[in-house]
């Protein structure tokens, strides 16, 4: 995710931890092994296109990323997701380093341009088998393969035939779906249809910051219906294959005025309406708030709904993926660089300058992360949580001795996860944990310069090294499970 942002002093800024905040993270790892519940799922997360690297290897085909990454000016210096961790190649390396670790669990998403080249027709025999070898190399190790079908790798083919703005696409989807679920359903029992439709629809099509770079509120609202219908038939197809568990992954990024101004608040009415309640009133409510609707109809576009859709978008399913980092902090007026995600595009993200920050300036707010499951528990009752992705840039110093020590990192994700226990002691049904990321990786347009891993990786030599933060969630992984046994 990439946000631009007017930079801002505000008197009340914050700076680093509450007052009141425990923040030694020896105690709050200490606490969550202590009083989450003995099934609680600890994990780390990745993606295809920003940790397989190989991607021209077997016969797969472009994605809309690869197209994207080489357009002069698009992404940081150029980079790609060519070599990436190169981790199609080394995932046995890496399965080792996760068992190492203690997860019971490893989010990845499959490329869907390694399976269906062209993004239509018959599976790519060399493209399943790689994520057969993941998967039984998972199982082997005793981890729990969490699966997300779409993370924002659409293939080329489909992108020239208009991509997600065509109904055709959620279709197509559909059946990559149908092939992945036939050649693992039967080992891999928690499926994500995708992941931050948000980002794959506002950033790729009205910001232009994501690939395929298009800016038009037209297209983006299009798109994101269409990736709703896909989601929905997506869903269909795996329940038509067995009992797997079922959900989406969501960047619910709550949104704050910047300042006590009329239009301040009513640029995070905006916001929030186009990142939380545009999704979660679809999947879980069966329709689109009226003033989102009113907001595109601002800018001439509309959500090209057909007959039974919201029923096909609202399809029950077992539990929604939280990706939290941090607010977007709002007020209104025209974005300086014209790359507004929100529509009609006046609704401009801020930030404190004074505020603690990570590497990609983006607010540390547990607070707010806290607030946030509690308001899901109370809003949209009934549905079960995982947080599916949570943790932050910083930029990491590699010692002489070779060590990272990465304090910075370790205590946002301590503080979030203390975040998450508190949450869960209230009553807010969250089940899991995945740390973002596993490794640094290829972190879209910022390219390999912003590091969210838990583990490092040394681009040149593609030599991993565990964190100051992955040895201390490893200790926190085993401190649970010595609990869950007493
Ligand atoms: C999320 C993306 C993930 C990663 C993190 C930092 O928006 O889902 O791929 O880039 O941000």
């Amino acid at each position: 995710m990439t946000l631009s942002s007017v930079q801002i002093m505000g008197e009340d800024a914050q700076s680093g931890a509450l007052a009141d905040e425990q923040t030694d993270p020896a105690v709050l790892a200490a606490r969550a092994a202590a009083e989450l519940p003995a099934r609680f799922v600890w994990g780390a997360a990745t993606s295809a296109y920003q940790v397989e690297g190989a991607v021209t290897a077997d016969g797969r085909g472009r994605s809309i990323w690869d197209t994207f990454a080489s357009t002069p000016g698009k992404t940081w210096r150029g980079e790609s997701g060519d070599p990436a961790c190169d981790h199609y190649h080394r995932h046995a390396e890496d399965v080792r380093l996760m068992a190492d670790l203690g997860l019971d669990a490893y989010r990845f998403s499959v490329a869907w341009p390694r399976i269906q080249p062209t993004g239509h027709g018959a599976a790519n025999p060399a493209g399943i088998a790689f994520y057969d070898r993941l998967v039984d190399g998972l199982l082997a190790a005793g981890i729990d393969p969490w699966l997300t079908l779409y993370h924002w790798d659409l293939p080329q083919a489909l992108q020239d035939r208009g991509g997600w703005a065509e109904r055709d696409t959620a279709y197509r989807f559909a059946d990559y779906a149908a092939l992945v679920a036939d050649a693992l359903a039967d080992r891999v029992r928690h499926w994500s249809t995708m992941n931050e439709p948000w980002c794959a629809a506002f950033e790729g099509n009205m910001s232009g910051r994501h690939a395929p770079g298009i800016q038009s509120p037209v297209t983006a609202v299009r798109v994101v219906h269409h990736l709703l219908v896909g989601h929905g038939l997506a869903v269909a197809a795996l329940r038509s294959r067995g009992e797997a568990q079922v959900g989406i992954s969501l960047n619910l990024i709550p949104a704050e005025p910047a300042d006590d101004s009329l239009a301040a608040s009513d640029a995070a009415r905006l916001v929030d309406g186009q990142q939380i309640r545009l999704f979660l009133d679809a999947l879980l409510r069966g329709r689109y708030p009226d003033d989102v609707i009113g907001d595109f109809a601002r800018a001439g576009a509309q959500l090209p709904i057909v007959g039974d859709d919201a029923v096909l978008i609202a399809a029950p399913i077992d539990w929604i993926g939280v990706n939290y980092y941090a607010p977007h902090i709002v007020l209104q007026g025209t974005d300086p660089r014209g790359m507004s995600p929100f529509i009609p595009g006046d609704a401009v993200l801020a930030v404190r300058t004074t505020e603690e920050v990570t590497a990609l300036g983006w607010p540390v707010r547990p607070r707010t992360f806290a607030a946030l499951l509690r308001r899901l528990h109370r809003e949209y009752p009934g549905i079960p949580l995982y947080v599916h992705e949570n943790g932050a840039a910083f930029h990491d110093v590699v010692s002489a001795g070779g060590e990272i020590d990465d304090s910075d990192r370790r205590g946002y994700i301590a503080r979030h996860i203390d975040v998450v226990r508190e949450a869960v002691l209230e009553g807010v049904d969250v089940r899991g944990y995945f740390a973002w990321s596993l490794v640094d990786n290829f972190e879209w347009a910022e390219g390999y310069r912003m590091r969210f891993g838990i583990v490092h990786v040394d681009f040149a030599t593609q030599h991993r090294t565990l964190k100051g933060s992955g040895r201390w969630y490893s200790q926190l992984i085993k401190a649970h499970r010595q609990t869950r046994r007493t």
